[in-house]
């Protein structure tokens, strides 16, 4: 491979050119094998105790398992990945492995509803303070993280509200403050943003929404330098939450279209946020890639396309989307996000459903919100579609 390949390269090629093929098989086995066998004490001693390459035990170290952490890393230019059984396992492994009591976690409102419940719910006992500042009010953050910080974990652009954080500025103060920056880019993917670049020390992903891209794998990844990666793999190594082979295969084989999908999906986004933003039944439109967007100038500095995630309310509520979801007909009206086909879902029942109505409004996510994961399918029936199931509302 040379030196720097490009990103639709690196989807396909990454983490598959330096393995030995197995008799011969062009693509990455599935190794089911939980444990790995070794006549020779000596040589078996030097793979645990990593002088040597090889695997001993699945809950460790895979060969498919490695295949997949090799090509995220690639993506995301990093230095070390690992990987995890779900993306939540990602997040979690982030705050146990990187948390001690008395130390403060500064964060933003908008995190994804796990990511928050954690937050709210299973740190604070461990004695770790959390600080979730509003997400667009950038200088509130870094009075925060000046406060005192030992991580600022950020996610952008963020579910469901699809707000836009300047990770450059706010990984500046973080450092400054000694803390270290971590980004769930789940939703932009690397082919649109890599955090690392921006200053992050520690990029997350849900694999299972666009990594994958199939909606038929879970699955987690943690990328950055060795030593901060090195203590989430310990983490996880030890609580048990491995990535399994066969949804490791699955997620590898999804990443080699990345770049394609990502890119058709960019611009199926923005036809469609402008074509929304001109129909007199929506009331607002949440998209990166419009001007109206409150940090559009953030997102073109930071993204290299604004993603295919965007939100929308309609006029009526929650009572308006209850007729027009069921109207269409090229959506999945389901709890996930960042597959080939395009998937519906109001943040009430998906993202946000274990917060409470007072939890959601403070959130800024109104009851009658559409969050809208769009698709790889022609642009054109995806409008018509949408103009179809709108006209249920007067
Ligand atoms: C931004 C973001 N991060 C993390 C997660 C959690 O990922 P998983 O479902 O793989 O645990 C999700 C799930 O929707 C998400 O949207």
């Amino acid at each position: 491979m040379s030196p720097t390949p490009g990103r639709s390269t690196t989807a396909v090629w990454g983490g598959e050119t330096e393995h030995e093929p197995y008799e011969g098989a062009t693509q990455v086995p599935v190794v089911h094998s939980v444990s790995f066998g070794y006549r020779d004490i000596e040589a078996w001693q030097a793979v645990a105790q990593e002088r040597a390459p090889g695997h001993i035990y699945s809950r460790n170290t895979n060969p498919t398992v490695r295949a997949f952490e090799e090509k995220v890393r690639d993506l995301e230019g990093a230095e070390s990945a690992t990987s995890f059984a779900s993306g939540m396992a990602a997040i979690s492994a982030t705050f146990f492995a990187l948390l001690r009591p008395g130390e403060r976690v500064v964060s933003i409102k908008d995190s994804y509803g796990g990511t928050n419940k954690l937050f709210t719910e299973f740190l604070p006992p461990f004695g770790i303070e959390v600080c979730l500042c509003d997400t667009s009010d950038f200088e509130r953050i870094e009075a925060e993280v000046r406060r005192g910080c030992r991580l600022l974990y950020l996610e952008t652009p963020t579910n469901p509200t699809i707000k836009i954080v300047d990770i450059g500025r706010l990984a500046q103060a973080a450092h400054a403050a000694g803390a270290l920056v971590a980004v769930d880019n789940t939703f932009a993917t690397p082919i649109n943003q890599n955090p690392l670049q921006c200053g992050a020390d520690l990029v997350l992903h849900s694999a299972t929404k666009y990594l994958g891209g199939h909606a038929d794998a879970l699955g987690g990844a943690a990328c950055g330098a060795s030593e901060l990666v090195r203590k989430l793999y310990h983490f996880r190594e030890i609580n048990g939450a491995a990535l399994a082979p066969m949804d490791a295969y699955n997620l590898l084989r999804g990443m080699k279209t990345l770049a394609l999908r990502v890119e058709r999906q960019n611009d199926n986004a923005l036809s469609i946020a402008r074509w929304l933003q001109s129909q007199r039944v929506i009331e607002q439109v949440n998209y990166p890639g419009l001007e109206s967007h409150l940090h559009h100038d953030v997102a073109r500095r930071q993204m290299r396309g604004f993603g295919g995630m965007l939100s929308f309310s309609v006029r009526g509520g929650l009572e308006a989307i209850k007729q027009f979801l069921p109207r269409l007909r090229y959506a999945h009206r389901a709890a996930n996000l960042g597959c080939v086909e395009t998937v519906v879902g109001p943040p009430l029942v998906t993202s946000h459903v274990e917060c409470t109505p007072e939890e959601r409004a403070a959130a800024g996510i109104p009851e009658g919100l559409v969050r809208y994961s769009t698709g790889i399918e022609d642009v054109s029936d995806l409008i018509e579609d949408l103009e179809q199931a709108l006209a249920c509302i007067a």
